[in-house]
């Protein structure tokens, strides 16, 4: 991985640093650099949407910040041992399709691909994932876990759990993980997850996690099957939401997540957190696997991610794929 990049060294002083100044021969220091070279690199800073005051005494800090979608926002706000590529980008088709054409040659990985809208973004099942420009986050995470490919159908349900517990931290909201790949609250799509992977015999060669979170409603509302349905994290928090900050606290989340997984020091804490947020858990559910519609008490998920059924008084069968309907509680 490259070195940091100095501009990112930078961000993260003056961002740390609050309303306080930093002086330019602290951050020549940090940098190993002349001030004057700070200098230079603040008015490249400055062309790349952020606004300083600086005064020749006390040195530098910052007055206006980008808001929208910004990479280098992102990565100063990512601890620095945090190691991974982001890519931000205006406008996308999928941000999963983009993850995966830069593991195709071969851009350096783990990578994140983050985008302020996607024109063909897409869900589980060949749906589409409404992704609009409004501030929602559509971000994919693109790594290469030595692991096998068998243990594929655990990272949907691990990355769903981290999701919701990332969301209960940052927002102070309780969400439920319904299987396999939803994140609800209060019955309300909150997000979902699209894993894709490409396989070679024995491992996965690449692996890509997209997740979509709604974090506005729609400009025009919810409308057609998604009213009544899903919901927006600013419907549900008064606390504006800081998208480079969302998006960097989550990258960092999911950082640890993938890293767990690749290790295989999950399975425990996952079989842990999916019973704190499994909404399934011991109600009637049906299932639509393949043609058939199966009906069952949801008894959570074993240590494959598939899910487990009681259905009469056999064993609990366990489901590797279909999609659950419930009925209101
Ligand atoms: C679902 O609930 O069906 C999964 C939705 C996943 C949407 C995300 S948005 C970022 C990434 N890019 C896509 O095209 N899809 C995923």
């Amino acid at each position: 991985m490259k070195a940091i990049d100095p501009d990112v060294i930078i961000v993260r002083e003056l961002l740390g640093a609050g309303d306080e100044f930093v002086s330019g021969s602290d951050l020549a220091q940090a940098l190993g650099i002349s001030r004057v070279a700070v200098w230079q690199h603040m008015e490249k800073l400055r062309e790349r949407g952020f606004t300083f005051e600086a005064i020749r005494s006390r040195g530098y800090r910052i007055t206006a910040r980008p808001t929208a979608l910004h990479a280098l926002m992102i990565r100063a706000r990512l601890p620095q041992k945090a190691r991974c590529r982001i890519i931000t980008l205006d406008t996308v088709d999928s941000t999963n399709d983009e993850a995966m054409r830069q593991a195709s040659k071969g851009t350096e990985m783990p990578l994140v691909v983050i985008a302020r809208e996607q024109t063909k973004g897409r869900g589980r099942l060949g749906r589409d994932w409404l992704s609009e420009p409004n501030g929602n986050l559509y971000l994919s995470f693109v790594f290469q876990p030595q692991v096998a490919p068998e243990k594929l159908p655990t990272i949907t349900p691990w990355v769903g759990v981290n999701l919701c517990s990332f969301l209960a931290d940052y927002a102070g909201i309780a969400p439920e993980v319904k299987w396999p790949n939803d994140v609800l609250i209060d019955g309300l799509k909150l997000g979902g997850i699209l894993t894709e992977a490409r396989l070679d015999a024995d491992r996965i060669r690449d692996l890509v996690i997209g997740c979509g979170l709604n974090l506005t409603p729609p400009e025009k509302g919810w409308r057609g099957e998604l009213k009544g349905k899903a919901v927006a994290l600013n419907e549900l928090t008064t606390k504006p939401i800081d998208i480079n900050h969302f998006a960097a606290a989550l990258v960092n989340r999911l950082l640890r997540a993938c890293q767990d997984f690749q290790r295989g020091t999950f399975t425990d804490r996952l079989a842990e957190l999916w019973h704190r947020y499994d909404t399934l858990r011991g109600r009637e559910i049906t299932l639509l696997f393949g043609r058939e519609t199966i009906t069952g008490i949801a008894h959570g998920i074993d240590h494959d991610g598939c899910l487990l059924l009681e259905m009469g008084d056999g064993p609990l069968k366990r489901f590797r794929a279909g999609e659950v309907t419930l009925a209101k509680r």
